[in-house]
């Protein structure tokens, strides 16, 4: 059999925070251009099962393979270059450097890595995400949906493998909330990219091409959202047992 290796491949990963066990024994795996959500309520352990597969946190046991590279053995720095060059991370805060232009901030990555900042790709960037009127606008005078469209841009800087999102539109309002998931759908109808998004945001995971619902570290079903939301807030509360 040809089979394409997953992008992502979790193998009964556990972490426990004190003592108290936040993920458990789970196991999980992306295919390449795959664009998939898991959903929990909080405190399910979905930050954390994110950090883990970013290299963030060390697991207590189990593997993680991300685009081939074994994140548990890898050392500290091979971490931080990996996850330059092959991880673009985007979260609820935008993170972003007050003093630098929405352009500097997105060519960020390529100053830190010290190579030329490919203009072509930053320029494309600028484009896909609206921002090209906005280039040299500091963070402050920016909107909360063009910051994250910022942040988001530069974490797609360096052409990464693998987009790993936590809660990006937990500081929006709806519609930009609604855009910036449009904007997800269509990198994803239109690249490669594997998108991975992590929500407790229905409207926000029902984007996606399947949602995978975690609960207290576990995951317990999955499904493919149908254009019905009903139906998927009916499976999600079944399955956290409400
Ligand atoms: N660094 C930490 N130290 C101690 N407990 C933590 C830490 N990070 C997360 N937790 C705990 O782990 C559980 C899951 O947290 P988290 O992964 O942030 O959930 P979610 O993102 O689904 O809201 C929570 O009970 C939280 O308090
Ligand atoms: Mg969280």
């Amino acid at each position: 059999m040809n089979e394409i290796p997953p992008v992502l491949s979790v193998r009964n990963l556990s972490k426990s925070f004190d003592g108290l066990p936040v993920i458990r024994d789970l196991s999980f795996s992306l295919a390449p251009g795959a664009f998939e959500a898991v959903m929990g309520p909080s405190g399910s352990g979905k930050s954390t099962f994110l950090h883990l597969v970013a290299g963030l946190l060390a697991p207590d046991a189990g593997t993680i393979s991300v685009a081939g590279v074994d994140m548990a053995t890898a050392s500290d720095d091979e971490r931080t270059l990996f996850r330059r060059r092959n991880l673009g991370l985007v979260f609820q805060d935008f993170n972003l450097l007050p003093t630098l232009t929405a352009e500097e901030n997105i060519a960020l990555p390529f100053l830190l890595d010290r190579r030329p900042v490919d203009a072509k790709r930053i320029a494309w960037l600028l484009d896909f995400f609206g921002l090209a009127a906005r280039r040299r606008h500091l963070p402050h005078a920016l909107s909360g949906g063009e910051r994250q469209r910022v942040a988001i841009a530069r974490a797609l800087a360096m052409s990464p493998s693998l987009l790993l999102a936590d809660e990006p539109t937990g500081n929006l309002d709806s519609a930009n909330a609604r855009n910036f998931c449009g904007l997800l759908a269509r990198l994803h109808a239109e690249t490669d990219l594997s998108i991975l998004l992590v929500t407790h945001d229905l409207i926000a995971a029902s984007a996606t091409d399947r949602i995978h619902l975690l609960r207290d570290g576990a995951f317990v079903e999955s499904f493919v959202p149908s254009g019905d939301r009903e139906l998927a807030a009916r499976r999600y509360l079944a399955a956290m047992g409400a």
